[in-house]
């Protein structure tokens, strides 16, 4: 007999991911189709892409040479099995990613998504300084309102409350930095903010209590994105790295959203001048459309693993799908794809004209902060009194409505488009918004 509950368009079994079940189920909004900057509805709607999928989507959807490649690789080599074997794509990947990553970044290792990248990160640092004889080192920093997918470790570092609150202990041993946000002193600042920076110095207080000797890696994304776009205020992310050195302390760079091009350089790492010991990546890697992760790590770091009999696993990690084909090859289109439409600086180009349009919505009522940078943006709106993320989620729904995604986080509207963005659509999201902000909510 049929488990299925109902008819074939029934919605109930599918537990949707981060969604409100049961209004969704009741208003469903169903993508059947997308071309570059456009979603197609099931209503027969053209949808403007204002966030990239998820921040994934940078090069824009369907693009022939990402398609092509998983179509030709699937009828070629559709597994072959990631440990102790392999296959030529993955290691040519690597190559590429690594002649794109900041400099000394040598080393990949695969996963299938942020998450992911970031429990693999963590695990490399723990076990970086066991290889090298500093067992003791076993705290893991990460910071408030940080976002590290939903994994065990990237939730004990995060800093989002809903998404711990659910789940018990956590992992023991981690510390949070606090938030940089300071609306107080930084609202409406145009790019980094001038205020903020000496908070850095909060990790010295964290390290004066444990110990550098117990502390192993402080995690953070460069720009904060899935807590609602925090920008990191001038001189902050420098003076991080400065207190890691000196304590001997590594440095992950969670750039699963500014990865690929986002801020208008391949990597936050450059953008920012700042150099992380390790960077975690996933989302606009394969342009959102299989799921891939990679983890970048240093010569130092990768080395201090190679010892010891040669026939011995140097380290106890991976996963069944890590560097899978068909991911790979979707990969390397991507990259093609970035490199040959010069998508990865584009962002730097369109940035100022991205945040004369995003900051024309200032007198919007209920507008209590904008922020920006290189091709992403927050408006954050005041909540209804009592009724918190409803205001930003009503102007989700008469966005999608009046055809324009946009995405909501608490009570703010960030905003991330492909990479391919052109300037009347950038003109056309940010009316779209206005009449929405303006009219309707
Ligand atoms: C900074 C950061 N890290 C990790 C993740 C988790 O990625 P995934 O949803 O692919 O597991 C995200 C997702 O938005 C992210 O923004």
């Amino acid at each position: 007999m049929s488990n299925r509950l109902n008819t074939p368009n029934d919605m109930r079994a599918f537990w949707m991911p981060f969604t409100a079940n049961r209004q969704f189920k009741k208003e469903p909004r169903l993508f059947v189709g997308a071309k570059d900057m456009h979603y197609q509805t099931h209503d027969g709607r053209q949808v403007l892409d204002g966030t990239a999928g998820l921040w994934c989507v940078n090069a824009g959807h369907c693009r022939p040479k990402i398609t092509e490649a998983i179509r030709e690789q699937a009828g070629e080599l559709d597994y072959a099995p990631a440990f102790q074997l392999g296959h030529p794509k993955a290691f040519e990947l690597a190559n590429r990613l690594v002649d794109i990553a900041p400099e000394g970044m040598n080393h990949v290792l695969y996963t299938n998504s942020g998450s992911e990248s970031v429990d693999t990160a963590l695990k490399v640092a723990l076990a970086y300084h066991r290889a090298k004889g500093d067992g003791s080192r076993f705290r893991l920093i990460g910071r408030e309102r940080g976002y590290h997918g939903v994994n065990f470790g990237g939730i004990s570092v995060g800093g989002i409350v809903s998404n711990r609150k659910m789940f018990g202990t956590l992992l023991t041993g981690v510390d949070h930095m606090p938030h940089t946000h300071l609306p107080e002193k930084n609202a409406f600042t145009r790019g980094q903010p001038e205020h903020g920076g000496d908070l850095a110095s909060e990790l010295e207080r964290i390290v004066t209590l444990h110990d550098a000797s117990t502390i192993a890696a402080v995690i953070v994304e460069p720009v904060a994105g899935s807590t609602g776009v925090l920008i990191p205020p001038k001189g902050y992310l420098q003076k991080l790295r400065e207190i890691c050195t000196k304590h001997g302390i590594l440095l992950i760079f969670d750039e699963v959203i500014t990865g690929f091009g986002r801020l208008g350089a391949p990597f936050a790492a450059q953008y920012f001048d700042v150099k992380p010991d390790i960077i975690t990546t996933a989302k606009g890697l394969t342009n959102g459309v299989i799921p891939m992760g990679a983890v970048f790590v240093t010569s130092e770091i990768h080395d201090a693993f190679m010892n010891g009999p040669e026939h011995l696993i140097e380290f106890f990690h991976g996963y069944t799908y890590s560097g899978n084909p068909i991911a790979s090859a979707a990969a390397l289109g991507t990259l093609d794809t970035y490199k040959e439409e010069g998508l990865l600086t584009r962002a730097a180009e369109l940035a100022s004209y991205w945040e004369d349009g995003l900051h024309s919505l200032k007198d919007c009522p209920n507008v209590i902060d904008i922020r920006n940078i290189g091709l992403i943006g927050a408006i954050e709106l005041s909540p209804i009194a009592g009724e918190p993320t409803k205001r930003a989620f009503s102007a989700f729904l008469k966005a999608y409505e009046r055809g324009l995604l946009i995405r909501t986080t608490g009570d703010i509207i960030a905003l991330s488009p492909p990479l391919i963005i052109e300037k009347h659509h950038i003109d056309e999201l940010f009316d779209k918004l206005r009449g929405v902000l303006k009219h309707n909510i």
